[in-house]
């Protein structure tokens, strides 16, 4: 590729660009530089230029987990690389590869319409395939990490493109090791899942067995259209009011504290927790953040334009209008209110842009 001359911007990328309909609280903060990279040629372009100009980057998915804080000073670049195909199949198995830029939701789509099973549990989640391994998405008893086969990623600093197994993602609870140890230094180009021709429906989650109650040998697409109904009913479309999904992550505390914390809070409920290998952790137990933000009475509170959702107070929306500050103060109100009464400290689930944001 020859060296881009300084000064020179590519036609692709704009300058000085708003990007609030490029993440979906709806945030208004500007990027410098922006471009959506469709090829991986012109995703080169971008890094080279960022290199030229000696600029800070940011790579956006769907831009469905992140709270902008401030106007980015770098360049951003918006995965939009499109593409699925079978890789192979072979004894009911089928490897499927998938651009990062494909919508997640249309990825599952796709696959349940011909007949790749595995992903129906994981229907309607805001994002791109891109981004799916790297906060290892899950809804209603399924991780993707349950699915991912290897994912393909550019390493920022050489330019090579390398091919990472399941295992080397380290995938965690909404974790792995692009969040971590690799964190800004590759990024996603594909993901190949490993699905299956023979239905294999899982309704481990209560609520979605639940809903299902009535249907005989429920299947694949029954799975897919309760998911769909839960969410919508739960969840509120980022479409009509900004949001980012779940702002927290569930925390995983110790048995002993969870045993002491029922003395006082008989009705806390609690969750199995699994480590990476898969196997049920003895010493820990996960907890439900919207159960602990509930007791503490945020349930459709506000600051501002921000507000903690009614129906699921996991939820932080953008009533419209709100600032990335706004949105900032009620979380960190939150997390001081549940840590003074039952002493656990919430994480943010959603990506903070800048991590540390200004007050
Ligand atoms: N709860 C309350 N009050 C409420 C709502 C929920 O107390 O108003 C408690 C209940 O005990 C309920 C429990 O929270 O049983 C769990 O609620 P829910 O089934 O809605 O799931 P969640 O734990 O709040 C997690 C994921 C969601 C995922 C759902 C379904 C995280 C951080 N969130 O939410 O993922 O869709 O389970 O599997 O793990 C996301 O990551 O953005 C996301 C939406």
């Amino acid at each position: 590729m020859a060296g881009l001359v300084a000064g020179f911007v590519p036609a692709f990328i704009q300058e000085n660009v708003d990007l609030s309909s490029r993440n979906t609280f709806g945030i208004h903060a500007r990027a410098r530089y922006f471009c959506a990279a469709r090829s991986l040629q012109e995703l080169r372009v971008a890094l080279q230029f960022r290199r030229v100009r000696q600029l800070p980057l940011l790579v956006l998915g769907g831009g469905s987990n992140v709270l902008l804080c401030a106007d980015y000073p770098g360049v951003v670049v918006q995965m939009a690389l499109l593409g699925i195909e079978v890789l192979a199949e072979r004894d009911g198995e089928l490897l499927v590869r998938a651009a990062s830029g494909e919508s997640w939701h249309g990825f599952v789509q796709h696959c349940l319409q011909n007949g790749y099973f595995g992903l129906e549990n994981l229907a309607l989640i805001p994002g791109s395939v891109g981004a799916a391994p790297i906060q290892n998405i899950g809804a209603y008893g399924v991780e993707v990490r349950d699915l991912v086969s290897e994912v393909t990623v550019l390493d920022v600093g050489s330019g090579e493109i390398e091919t990472l197994t399941a295992a080397q993602c380290e995938f965690d609870y909404r974790d792995s090791v692009f969040k971590g140890r690799l964190r800004g230094r590759k990024i996603v180009l594909d993901v190949t899942f490993r699905l299956h021709r023979q239905p294999r429906v899982n309704l481990s989650y209560s609520a979605l067995a639940q809903a299902l109650s009535e249907v005989t040998d429920p299947q694949p697409g029954d799975v897919f259209a309760a998911v769909c109904a839960i969410r919508s009913s739960k969840l509120p479309d980022p479409a009509v009011l900004g949001n980012a999904g779940s702002f927290f992550k569930n925390p995983v505390i110790a048995k002993a504290s969870y045993e002491k914390l029922l003395q006082t809070y008989a009705g806390l409920p609690s969750y199995p927790v699994h480590d990476r290998a898969g196997q049920l952790s003895t010493a820990t137990v996960k907890v439900p953040a919207a159960w602990l933000i509930e007791q503490a009475g945020w349930k459709g509170k506000s600051c501002g334009r921000a507000a903690v959702y009614q129906q699921q107070p996991l939820v932080l929306v953008n009533l419209g209008g709100a600032t990335a500050l706004e949105l900032v103060a009620l979380a960190r109100q939150i997390m001081a209110s549940v840590e003074r009464l039952f002493d656990i400290r919430l994480e943010p689930e959603v990506q903070w842009i800048p991590t540390e944001p200004l007050d």
